[in-house]
């Protein structure tokens, strides 16, 4: 019987086994039939490139990059991935080329090659629309700016003297801190930002007429790539019969301006800088690095701090004789411990602004309280059962003993029960800290500076991904092994015993 058993159990494996083999078999042959590229795109720029409801992308480079193809003989295959990480995507070879509403410009020529232009655009302002005051880039002196991480935008944003700058992983969201009245402006691209307020999707938002730049998107590859010339031969060939402008007119709505056959005149001939060795790269970036890991170890303190307050509460809450509180407190812990932190990080900072709004009340948050809250509210659940698990491990026979000795119930909780659980917390609370200190990261998606962001934005100007992720991970490496010393120490020094 058991024998049967498993060979059933076998066969199943190896059933699953050839389906994958046949899957992968499929995918190479399909690629053999006609030439595929893989496109890296950033989907969250309508009308450039963003996601129908159906989970389908459409937009205007879409269907540029298809026509293109077709023009051409090539298969796309897209990519979805962050615009930061598309240059260093290119450079890798993980895609072929990519399509992002992405602007020519002398410093990514020199890292990656691009094809002729394809659209001509430009950065505006956007502001709230009863602010009468910000007129010119002048006016943004001193001012808090919100912008999509490495692009044109964020870097003139940060030419703004004094500005405060805030940079969020996707225009959209970017858009929203300005709606939600966290920030004065918005630098964006200006069609991005008309199409946003023209669909309902940004509500109380108005662009300031004049345009900052004038910018022409290209498809970037790799530099030099081969792939480029049959790219720039589609793109030729749709200009010229008529497919441009039509898929102009439908996403635009008017016919398209001339384009000309190069962005401006590259200086040389496109070669790879001579570039700095990874340890120089490393070097420049530390000190920017250590500022933001501060940050990090500020937000760490004060979420564990919070915490600790609020999960202690919640654990006892949990061990209640009144019901009512033992189920909101086993909702708490089942909520917050069952949805991920991410998800509740955008809840706090950019949710529960918009509604408030939505309800008439003026309200936007500090983005430190934001993070220390999202996090401390997350960090609770899981220490509410820390608590409970290490005071019930303390035996019955201690109360019972100090019951006998004429304690009251909080003078045992006190004196008796909590001394000894304390310590059994000790080793959970350490795994604790440490995840917490590590989760920090994630609060970048609300443009807060720390240690993770500091890294992003560096890569955002150097693309150099690996030395400078490398030093983000081995400066966290060094926080969490401090901290995990400073709990063994702290164990040792709670212990009567070794004491
Ligand atoms: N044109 C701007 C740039 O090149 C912004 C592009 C952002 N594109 C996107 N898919 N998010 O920097």
């Amino acid at each position: 019987m058991v024998k049967y058993r498993r060979s059933n159990w076998l066969n199943r494996l190896l059933l699953g086994l050839g389906c994958l083999v046949l899957i992968l078999i499929t995918q190479v042959s399909d690629a053999t039939t006609g030439k595929t590229l893989i496109v890296a795109t950033e989907p969250v720029f309508p009308p450039f490139e963003f996601q129908s409801l159906g989970g389908g992308l459409q937009g205007f480079d879409i269907d540029v990059v298809n026509a293109i193809g077709q023009a051409a003989g090539f298969q796309v295959k897209y990519q979805s991935i962050p615009f930061d990480g598309i240059i260093p995507a290119l450079k890798a070879g993980t895609a072929d080329a990519a399509v992002s509403a992405m602007t020519i410009t002398p410093e990514r020529a020199k890292v990656v090659s691009f094809s002729r232009p394809y659209f001509k655009a430009g950065l505006a302002i956007a502001v709230a629309k009863d602010n009468e005051t910000v007129k010119t880039l002048d006016d943004l002196q001193g001012k808090a700016i919100a912008a999509q991480i490495g692009t044109t935008g964020a870097a003139m944003a940060q030419k703004i003297p004094d500005a405060k700058v805030r940079t969020f992983d996707s225009a959209v969201l970017a858009l929203q801190e300005l709606s939600n009245g966290n920030v004065e402006a918005v630098i964006n691209d200006a069609p991005v930002t008309q199409y946003a307020i023209k669909t309902g999707n940004l509500q109380d938002v108005r662009v300031v007429s004049q345009l900052l730049t004038e910018e022409y998107y290209g498809i970037p590859t790799a530099l030099n790539s081969p792939n480029l010339e049959l790219i720039n031969r589609g793109l030729t060939t749709i200009l010229e019969n008529g497919t441009y402008a039509q898929i102009y007119r439908k996403w635009f709505g008017t016919d398209p301006p001339p384009l000309p056959t190069s962005a401006f005149t590259p200086s040389a001939s496109a070669t790879e800088p001579a570039s700095l060795e990874a340890l120089k790269v490393i070097t420049n970036a530390l000190p920017t690095l250590l500022a933001g890991a501060v940050i990090t170890l500020q937000l760490t303190a004060v979420s564990v701090l919070f915490g600790l307050i609020l999960g202690s509460l919640i654990g006892i809450a949990r061990l209640s004789k009144t019901l009512p509180l033992r189920w909101a407190a086993r909702a708490y812990i089942d909520f917050f411990r069952g949805t991920p932190l991410l998800v509740q990080i955008f809840m706090v900072y950019f949710g529960i602004p918009a509604v408030l709004k939505g309800a008439g009340i003026a309200f936007s948050f500090d983005r430190f309280a934001a993070a220390v809250l999202a996090l401390s509210l997350n960090s609770a659940a899981y220490i509410a059962e820390i608590v409970r698990g290490g005071i019930q491990s303390i035996e019955a026979g201690q109360s019972e003993a100090a019951q006998s000795l004429g304690l009251d119930a909080v003078q045992t909780m006190r004196y008796v029960i909590f001394p000894q659980a304390f310590r059994r917390m000790l080793p959970p609370l350490g795994n604790e800290f440490i995840s917490l200190l590590k989760d920090t990261s994630l609060v970048a998606v609300i443009g807060f500076e720390e240690l993770f962001r500091r890294g992003q934005l560096i890569v955002a100007e150097n693309y150099r991904p690996f030395e400078i992720y490398a030093a983000v991970a081995f400066v966290y490496l060094v926080l969490t092994l401090l901290s995990s010393q400073f709990f063994t120490r702290l164990e040792r020094w709670m212990d009567p015993v070794k004491r």
